[in-house]
């Protein structure tokens, strides 16, 4: 028989509430923040992109890089004709300093860049490595003029997603190519729904957001909107979206909170990786934060002549067209990143 102390435990242990992880401010990015808190990338391309990505100074000091005590913009050159033989036209890579694990990174972002032969990214990488050790996540992606977001990852082996998951996206029927290495692809290929980095020509595993507004012309139209990407050893990895105008946003997300935690009123995320068919701690490990717009390249570039952006080369649309980059660029509203309780 069991004593009166250990029911009386045993009955605390079984009121007491589910534990509920919350997350806890750790890093603000707003404006002039950038500036201290990410380098500016200058290595070529790794995914073969026209761009030359230039360094933090010539960032500020030719405007492609702009803060204020309320904004940050990272834009592509959209004023010179690019000479062939040069390395590409002027763009960003920014890589923030700290990296985090189990987290919770909020991005409001009024515009992302949109239009033919660009293709943005906003997405986490292992600082350890190499990749793809750590894993990568690919928390906004597209190119061309494609209307929806798609999110993926790319991990070491052993690593898949079932079909069936609770995600108002779909598992993805277009590419993710964010790679390091990879030689260029040849073509287009199918959905897998296996992360391994190595297969399929690195394509990951993605979901393919039918929300309206998550992407491009339509998302900036919209006024931007919020982007959330919880990173958890026990509930995997889960991206939400909230339009501009979509009242159902949660207050911890539109405002300045100092802790969040999902909850039932969040809804279902846009796109979820269980951990239950994916070791999360032998394929993730602390990230750090990229935004990164580069033009054509292994993606962008090998589906441009099918996007519509015309018959011409992806490469002669991007050097002859300076002012085809007018809205290529991201402007942040703020960036904010919060960390479980150790
Ligand atoms: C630099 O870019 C910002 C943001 O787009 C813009 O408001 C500002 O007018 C630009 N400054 C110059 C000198 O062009
Ligand atoms: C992430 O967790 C690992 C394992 O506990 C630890 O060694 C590492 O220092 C942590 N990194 C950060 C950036 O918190
Ligand atoms: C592969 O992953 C599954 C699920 O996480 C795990 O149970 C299994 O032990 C792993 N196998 C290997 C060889 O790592």
């Amino acid at each position: 028989m069991l004593s009166t102390h250990a029911v009386a435990i045993s009955l605390a242990l079984a009121l007491a509430p589910a534990t509920v992880a919350h997350y806890h401010l750790a890093d603000t990015f707003i404006g002039h923040d950038f500036i201290n808190g990410f380098n500016w990338e200058t290595f070529d391309d790794p995914t073969h992109g026209r761009v030359n990505f230039v360094d933090q100074p010539t960032a500020l000091s030719s405007n492609l890089s702009f803060a204020s005590s309320d904004s940050f913009v990272m834009r592509a050159d959209s004023t010179q004709v690019v000479a062939p033989a040069s390395r590409g036209r002027d763009s960003i890579r920014i890589t923030s300093h700290n990296a985090y694990n189990d987290s919770m990174i909020v991005l409001d972002l009024a515009h992302m860049p949109e239009g033919c032969a660009t293709w943005p990214a906003f997405w986490t990488i292992s600082q350890g490595g190499p990749w793809p050790n750590g894993g990568e996540i690919d928390i906004i992606e597209g190119v061309n003029l494609q209307p929806s977001n798609l999110v993926s990852l790319h991990t070491t082996g052993n690593c898949s997603m079932g079909q069936q998951r609770s995600q108002t996206g779909s598992a993805a029927f277009s590419i993710s190519l964010r790679l390091y290495n990879d030689p260029p692809l040849p073509c287009r290929y199918t959905v897998s729904p296996n992360c391994d980095a190595s297969l399929n020509n690195n394509q990951g595993c993605g979901t393919q957001f039918t929300a309206p507004n998550s992407f491009g012309s339509s998302f900036n139209q919209a006024g931007g909107g919020w982007y959330v990407m919880q990173k958890s050893a026990t509930e995997g990895i889960n991206v939400w979206f909230w339009s501009r105008n979509d009242h159902t946003v949660p207050a911890a997300v539109h405002t300045n909170n100092d802790m969040v935690y999902p909850d039932s009123t969040w809804g279902s995320p846009g796109a979820t990786f269980p951990s239950d068919t994916c070791d999360y701690a032998s394929h993730f490990n602390a990230h750090q934060i990229i935004f990164d717009l580069t033009l054509c390249g292994d993606w962008a570039g090998s589906v441009f002549p099918s996007s519509g952006c015309g018959s011409g080369t992806c490469t002669d649309f991007v050097n002859n067209n300076p002012s085809a980059f007018l809205d290529a660029f991201w402007e942040v509203n703020a960036l904010r990143v919060y960390t479980l309780d150790s």
